[in-house]
C-alpha cells in the first residue's frame, strides 16, 4: 500500500510502496478516506524532535474498517471510523485517571510498517498519509454511518483540539470575552469553540488577511491583523480596558504564548494550544500570578475522550451547530503531500484533506 515516508528531515516526504502487517490481537486494519494536514505533522518535518525517523505522519484520519484482529470487540469491518491519534491504552496512570490525551503506555506499540527489511515507524501510533492503517482497537472510534467521513477526518485533530481547548480545558462561560491568536486549521476551530460555548466577544488574532476572514466565517466578532495593530492594546481596547476573560494561543510561538498572557484581564486564563519548538524557551512576570491572579494553562488534545467526544461533535456537525466543510478550502491526493504542506505555509488554505479513497 502506498504511503508517504519522511526520511530525513527538511527533505520532502516520499510516497513509497510499504508492508502493512495484519491486524494482530486487539488491533484494527483501517481503509483510510482522508487525512486532514496539519501543522504538527509540518513541525516534524522542519524541526529536531523525539519523533524517530523514518516515519509515517499525519494523525488526522478517517475511514472504513477493513478487517480486525483475535478478541477485537469495539468494531467491526465495515464500520466508520475517526482515529483518535496516540497511545490510548486505558490503563496507565492518566487513562485511569480519565486524560487519554496524556496516555503514558507501559508498552509501545508493535512496529506495523516496513520497506523490505526496513522498520518504518508511525507517527502517533496511527500514520494516515498512507491508503490504509493498522491500529489499536483503542484508537478507533465508531462514528454513524450517515455522516461525510472526509470531512469528518477533521475531527481526529484539528476540531478536536481547539474546541475542546475552549469547553473541556478553559471551560469558557457564556457571556465570555475570547481572544484567539493564530486561527489557521486548529485555531478556526477554537473560534467555533467559543461561538459553542456562548462567547460574548470573539477575537481573532493573525498575521493573514485571509486567515481572519475565515475566522469571520467561523463566528469571529472582531478581526485584528497583528502586523498592523498592537494585539494586547486592541484586546483590552475592545474589553473596556480590562483585558479578555480567555486568551488562546493556537500557533506554538514564545512571542504570542506572551502576548496571550498579556491580554487576560485579572483573574484570566491563557491557555497555550501550538505546539511550541522542543528548545524554546518563554520569559514571563510571575508576579502576576499573584498580584493579578492570571492563570498560563497548557492543553493536549483539546483535554478530550476520543470515545465521549468525537461522536458528540459529528452530531454537532450533522445538526449544523459546528462547521466543518468551511474548513476544507483545498484537497489533494496522497502524491501531492509536498503541495499540501506548501500550501498550508504560505497560508493559503485554512485546512488541507488528502483524500485517500
Ligand atoms: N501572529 C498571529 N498569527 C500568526 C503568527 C503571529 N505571529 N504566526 C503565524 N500565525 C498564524 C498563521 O498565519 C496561521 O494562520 O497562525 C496560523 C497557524 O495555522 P496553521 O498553519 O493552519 O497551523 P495549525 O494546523 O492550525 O496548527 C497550529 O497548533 O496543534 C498545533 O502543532 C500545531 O503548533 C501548531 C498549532
Ligand atoms: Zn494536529
Ligand atoms: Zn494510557
Amino acid at each position: 500500500m502506498k504511503a508517504a515516508v519522511l526520511y530525513e528531515r527538511r527533505t520532502p516526504l516520499v510516497i513509497e510502496d510499504l508492508d502493512l502487517v495484519p491486524p494482530g490481537p486487539g488491533e484494527v486494519e483501517v481503509r483510510l478516506v482522508a487525512s486532514g494536514v496539519c501543522h504538527s505533522d509540518l513541525h516534524h518535518v522542519q524541526r529536531d524532535t523525539p519523533t524517530v525517523l523514518p516515519v509515517v505522519l499525519g494523525h488526522e484520519g478517517a475511514g472504513v474498517v477493513s478487517a480486525v484482529g483475535a478478541n477485537v470487540t469495539r468494531v467491526k469491518p465495515g464500520d466508520h471510523v475517526i482515529i483518535a491519534f496516540g497511545a490510548k491504552c486505558g490503563e496507565c496512570f492518566y487513562c485511569v485517571r480519565g486524560m487519554p490525551y496524556l496516555c503514558t503506555p507501559a508498552n509501545p506499540a508493535r512496529p506495523r510498517l516496513a520497506r523490505g527489511n526496513q522498520t518504518i515507524n508511525q507517527f502517533l501510533e496511527v500514520a494516515t498519509y498512507a491508503e490504509r492503517t493498522v491500529v489499536s482497537e483503542k484508537n478507533v472510534v465508531k462514528i454513524r454511518d450517515d455522516a461525510p467521513l472526509a470531512v469528518c477526518s477533521l475531527i481526529a485533530c484539528g476540531v478536536t483540539t481547539g474546541i475542546g481547548a475552549v469547553i473541556n480545558t478553559a471551560k469558557v462561560e457564556p457571556g465570555s470575552n475570547v481572544l484567539v491568536i493564530g486561527t489557521g486549521g486548529v485555531g478556526l476551530n477554537v473560534v467555533q469553540g467559543a461561538r459553542l460555548a456562548g462567547a460574548a466577544r470573539i477575537i481573532a488574532v493573525d498575521v493573514r488577511d485571509n486567515k481572519l476572514e475565515f475566522a469571520r466565517a467561523m463566528g469571529a466578532t472582531h478581526l485584528i491583523n497583528a502586523e498592523k495593530e498592537d494585539v494586547v492594546e486592541r484586546a483590552k481596547a475592545l474589553t473596556g480596558g480590562y483585558g479578555v476573560d480567555y486568551a488562546f494561543e493556537v500557533i506554538g510561538n514564545p512571542k504570542t504564548i506572551l502576548q496571550a498572557y498579556e491580554s487576560v484581564r485579572k483573574g484570566g486564563v491563557a491557555v497555550v494550544v501550538g505546539v511550541a519548538d522542543e528548545n524554546a524557551d518563554l520569559t514571563f512576570k510571575p508576579v502576576w500570578m499573584m498580584r493579578q491572579a492570571k492563570t498560563l494553562m497548557g492543553c493536549a488534545y483539546g483535554s478530550s475522550r476520543p470515545q465521549v467526544d468525537f461522536p458528540k461533535l459529528v452530531d454537532l456537525y450533522m445538526e449544523g451547530r459546528i462547521k466543518l466543510d468551511e474548513l476544507v478550502t483545498r484537497r489533494f491526493a496522497l502524491d501531492e503531500i509536498n503541495e499540501a504542506f506548501r500550501a498550508m505555509e504560505a497560508g493559503e488554505v485554512a485546512r488541507g484533506i488528502l483524500d485517500l479513497a
